[in-house]
């Protein structure tokens, strides 16, 4: 009885971890800035990565916004600063779910723009 309640127990602990821990998403709550004198800003890093990989759907001008939420536009250091939390979510560090297509950009540069976004955003 108390073996079998034993193997019960792991499994749901088990299950537990694997739904934080390989499930595979960081959220901007959980990731602390490593880095407080981050040479990272907007205007040297940012702006281009979301012109690169973003901004085909999710700028105001794109012309094929490819259903990409009309809330969620990527033009200006304010609207970017206004959406960090969602934008992490999506595409810092570990989390790959934007772009939706199959070019990603490299986990180097999903990490940078996590750290701009947890060590002030500068501009
Ligand atoms: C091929 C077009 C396309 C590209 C490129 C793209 N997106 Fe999206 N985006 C979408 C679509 C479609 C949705 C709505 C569906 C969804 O939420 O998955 C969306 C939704 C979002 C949302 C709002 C959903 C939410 O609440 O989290 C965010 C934030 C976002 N994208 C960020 C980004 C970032 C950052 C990039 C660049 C690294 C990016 N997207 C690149 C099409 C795109």
């Amino acid at each position: 009885m108390l073996r079998r309640c034993f193997w019960f127990v792991l499994f749901f602990v088990g299950l537990y971890v694997c739904a934080w821990g390989c499930g595979g998403w960081t959220t901007y709550d959980e990731y602390k800035c490593s880095n407080p004198n981050t040479t990272i800003t907007y205007n040297n890093f940012v702006k281009g990565f979301l012109d690169k990989w973003c901004n085909y759907c999710h700028s105001v001008t794109s012309e094929n916004r490819r259903g990409a939420p009309i809330a969620y536009v990527f033009d200006t250091y304010a609207s970017v600063v206004a959406l960090k939390k969602r934008i992490f979510l999506r595409s810092a560090a570990n989390n790959i779910t934007m772009p939706p297509g199959p070019d990603d950009p490299p986990l180097e540069e999903r990490n940078k723009l996590a750290e701009w976004i947890v060590c002030g955003t500068p501009r």
